[in-house]
Formats: structure tokens, sequence, C-alpha cells
């Protein structure tokens, strides 16, 4: 196996601007991820760090530079549908779930999007659901729950096509301490268990240690790549 067929994520110099080109967000951004590594993505409010993750993803465009998930060039629209439905789950910074879907329907709406089968979907969700601590919420829509209860929500939703690849903004980012600490471990055991690869982004130094490697964005750049 090559070096680059081991690689979960590969950002080369990517370039990222919004308001045609008037607003430079990623400046020559470069990050390797080997296969189920666990990497924290750092750096003050403003760096850049969802919209990295965004155009992992391939929910953005890059402006120029390469992206690559499972060896697997974000380009086409085929290949990201793709990614996005099997390979990649992502937690996003305010959790997009559908408000007046209940959360059992947010949650069920990736499986479906894969083609996966209804009870084994069921079945995914509520084990996951009972690991967060948000069954009892299922069945309400997501309107009715509280910002916590939408970030684990977010999180069962993320992972229910058990993804290689996850992408996570900040998905601790409106829970309580003890909260805090279990959906934290919660996901590092289901990302390590499996083998699995996971990019978080976030404020919190502890939760950074606690990871295999912490990545420090300053300015749209990774920092010691030159500025
Ligand atoms: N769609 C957009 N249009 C214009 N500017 C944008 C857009 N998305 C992001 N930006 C700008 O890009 C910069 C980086 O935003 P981004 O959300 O990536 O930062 P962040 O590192 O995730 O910050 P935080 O820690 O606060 O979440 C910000 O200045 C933001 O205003
Ligand atoms: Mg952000």
């Amino acid at each position: 196996m090559s070096m680059q067929d081991d690689m979960a994520v590969r950002v080369e110099d990517v370039w990222k601007s919004f308001d045609h080109g008037r607003i430079e967000v990623l400046k020559g951004v470069s990050l390797n991820v080997t296969k189920g590594e666990i990497v924290a993505l750092c750096g003050t409010s403003g760096c850049g760090k969802s919209t990295l993750l965004n155009v992992i993803s391939g929910l953005e465009d890059v402006d120029r530079g390469l992206i690559r998930v499972a060896g697997q060039d974000v380009v086409d629209e085929k290949t990201r549908i793709e990614l996005l439905r099997h390979r990649i789950g992502y937690v996003f910074q305010f959790h997009h779930l559908m408000p007046d879907l209940t959360l059992a329907e947010n949650c069920l709406v990736p499986v479906i999007a894969a083609g996966g089968g209804k009870a084994e979907g069921l079945a995914r969700m509520q084990e996951l659901a009972v690991a967060t601590g948000v069954a009892h919420r299922l069945k309400q829509p997501v309107r009715e729950l509280s910002g916590g209860e939408r970030q684990r929500g977010a999180l069962v939703r993320a992972l229910m096509n058990d993804p290689d690849l996850l992408l996570c903004d900040e998905p601790t980012g409106a829970l309580d301490e003890s909260n805090r600490e279990k959906v934290f471990e919660l996901l590092l055991e289901l990302v390590r268990s499996r083998g699995r690869t996971l990019v978080l982004a976030t404020h919190d130094p502890e939760l950074a240690r606690r990871c295999d490697r912490t990545v420090r964005m300053r300015d749209g750049r990774m920092e010691g790549e030159g500025i």
C-alpha cells in the first residue's frame, strides 16, 4: 500500500475566499491525516477552522489546491456525493438538524440517502441515542430540544452510516461539563475502536490534549508553514 492510500485526508495548498475574492479565508493551508488518526484542529475564532472542514467535506468549493479524502479527489459532484453519503460524517458547529422533523427522522435521513436498511438504521440509532443520552428525545421535533440535546443528536446523525472520516466542529461546545466529558469519551471510543479517523475543531485545550495530535491554524494557514 502506498503512502497515499494510507492517507484519510490530504489537503495541499488550499485557498478559499468569499465575496468574489474580497474575503480571503484559507491562504494556502495544508494538512495530512493518516487513517485512524484523531486530530484536534485549534486556532482563534475566525482563523478558518469551519471553512477548512467544509472544504474537506466537499460542501464548499476551493479556489485552488488539492483535497483528497480516502484517496479520492474531492472535485467532481459525483465523488463528493459518494463520499458524503458513504464515507464522511459531519457534526456541524451549529448542528444543522431540521427543526420540524423529529430527531429520529433527522437521524434516518443519511441512512435513506445511502440506501441503507431501515431496521438496521433504527437499531443503530437506538444504540447511539442511548449512548449519547438522547433516546428519550428521538420522537420530538428538533425545535423542542435544548442546545446540548441538539448537539448530541447531531453526533448520532453523523455516526449513523459508520463513516470512515468524522469531521466534528466544536461538537461539545453547547454541553455542560459532565455531558461534554461523556460525549467526548464516547466519540473517542467509537472512533478508536473501529479505527476510524477524526478531525475535531475545538477551542478546548483539554479535549485537544486527548487527541493523537494537535494542529494549529492561524489566519488561514497551519502554524509553522512560514507565517
Ligand atoms: N460564507 C461566508 N461568507 C463570507 N465570509 C465568510 C463565510 N464563511 C466564513 N467567512 C469568514 O471566514 C472567516 C473564517 O470563518 P470560520 O467560520 O472558518 O472560522 P472558525 O475558525 O471556524 O471560527 P470559530 O472558532 O469562531 O468557529 C471569518 O472571518 C468569517 O467571517
Ligand atoms: Mg467555526
